[in-house]
């Protein structure tokens, strides 16, 4: 595998911890992967402790043997909104697709930063995070310390281009979520039900997750 689409989440840290494993095991090489994390808040600069591009410095890349010109991510303080989503989707291109998506999945079943009522067809665009995402997340900042309202984040459209996807999801508060992506209707309303058109996709749930 080549191209990697990442999410971040708390979901994905048992495996990026295991990736790291993998490499110091050397089991595992990233010097020839590139990445396309899915989403990044915006207002808030890479460095920054919540930005999801220092979420995934702490999580994998530092700890990877990954080449910094490899990574690449949505600007959380783009020069304008519009060029920087169409720069992603052509970076993505240019590469030939993303091989693998890997992905988590929200409360309400969003995929990336796709929240309900996004369109099935969308590229990548400016999100605006509903407030039950926005409650889920504040875990994530400090007291007084508000999560962003908006982000950019790969569209539905994009993350379907992926030749192969791997979601996975934990626990009960997910339950819901998960009957809906993989039993419900295929809609907007639960933005990871598009995966139902994929015909490469492979879930890893545990028991809490998979109760509904
Ligand atoms: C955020 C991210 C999603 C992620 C979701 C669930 O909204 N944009 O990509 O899947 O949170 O996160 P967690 O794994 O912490 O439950």
């Amino acid at each position: 595998c080549r191209v990697l689409g990442l999410p971040t989440g708390s979901t994905p840290v048992a495996l990026y911890k295991e990736a790291i494993a993998g490499v110091r095991r050397g089991e595992l090489d990233f010097s020839a992967v590139h990445t396309f994390n899915l989403d990044e808040y915006l207002g808030l600069p890479p460095e920054h402790p919540q930005s999801y591009r220092r979420f995934m410095a702490e999580n994998l890349f530092n700890h990877v043997n990954i080449k910094a010109e490899n990574i690449d991510f949505l600007s959380g303080l783009p020069a304008g909104i519009a060029a920087e989503c169409a720069r992603y989707e052509k970076a993505i291109q240019a590469l030939g697709g993303i091989d693998l998506q890997i992905l988590g999945i929200g409360r309400d079943g969003h995929i990336g930063f796709n929240e309900p009522g996004t369109s099935l067809a969308s590229r990548t665009h400016e999100a605006t995070l509903t407030q039950e995402t926005i409650a889920d997340n504040q875990r994530f900042f400090g007291a007084g310390e508000e999560v962003p309202r908006w982000s950019l984040t790969m569209g539905v459209g994009t993350i379907l281009d992926a030749r192969e996807i791997l979601l996975l999801a934990t626990g009960a508060s997910k339950a819901e979520a998960v009957a809906a992506m993989i039993e419900g209707p295929v809609s907007s309303l639960c933005t990871a039900s598009a995966l139902q058109l994929h015909a490469k996709v492979t879930i890893i749930i545990d028991a809490a997750a998979a109760a509904r």
